[in-house]
């Protein structure tokens, strides 16, 4: 019952959330990706659905089934079609949490056929930047409540806390990747910081995670928006 979640229910409030990774062609056959599986964003996107939301899944190539409970899933490729499948969506949303790992660039000059090997010759490949999703949606006068992700290699509190600031987040999820955790992992171990404080998610299996992430993002949003 989403009752006995108390303040951490999500009763009647509208999630989005945005998964995996995204494709960016290069030709018919060849893309840039990266090694988002997915897992941690649909894993989300099921305990807020557990906690009482009405649930928008926006995800990228992954092959991924739909969690019990998401009423809506739309199934993106590239950067360009999440941001507008998410900027679109988070008209109707309280809550966005992009757990996408989006790519930051895509080649401006897309083939429409395979390009052939040219022997002994280096290839090339002029790259555009992306959009920003939340950077864009936190621009907009009234937007959902924001929760980003930072995947890091190094110096993570320092570049999460960054991001919290730059993209005008009201909460980010920051992990360590390498080590058995994060992309391509079962297990994740995330801290989550907003303006005024901090929480440290132990090491656990990433469906666990999601529904402490979920509590969290719960009692933030009570406290900040009612
Ligand atoms: N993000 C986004 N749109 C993008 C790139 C990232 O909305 N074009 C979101 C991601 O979904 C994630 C957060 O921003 O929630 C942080 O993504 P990350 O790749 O860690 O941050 P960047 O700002 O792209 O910085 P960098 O890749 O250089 O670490
Ligand atoms: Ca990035």
């Amino acid at each position: 019952l989403a009752a006995s979640f108390g303040n951490q229910s999500l009763a009647g409030l509208r999630v989005l959330v945005s998964a995996g990774p995204t494709y960016e062609d290069i030709d018919p056959v060849r893309f840039i990706g990266n090694r988002s599986s997915g897992r941690m964003g649909f894993a989300v996107a099921e305990a807020a659905a557990q906690a009482g939301a009405e649930v928008t899944l926006v995800a990228g190539p992954v092959s991924l089934a739909t969690p019990a409970g998401v009423m809506r899933r739309v199934d993106v490729r590239s950067a360009a079609q999440m941001h507008a499948a998410v900027i679109g969506a988070a008209v109707h949303a309280d809550i966005y949490i992009g757990a996408a790992a989006v790519g930051d660039y895509r080649p401006l000059e897309v083939s429409a056929v395979k390009l052939k090997k040219r022997d002994g010759d280096d290839l090339t490949l002029r790259l555009g930047e992306n959009p920003d999703i939340l950077a864009s949606l936190a621009a907009q006068t009234e937007h959902p409540f924001l929760v980003g992700f930072a995947a890091e290699t190094h110096d993570v509190a320092d570049y999460a806390q960054g991001k919290l600031r730059r993209k005008g987040l009201d909460m980010i999820a920051a992990n360590q990747v390498g080590g058995g955790l994060g992309f391509e992992a079962a297990d994740n171990a995330l801290t989550l910081y907003w303006a005024d404080g901090a929480a440290e998610l132990a090491r656990a299996a990433k469906p666990e995670l999601a529904r402490q992430l979920i509590a969290h993002v719960a009692a933030r949003y009570r406290a900040t928006r009612g």
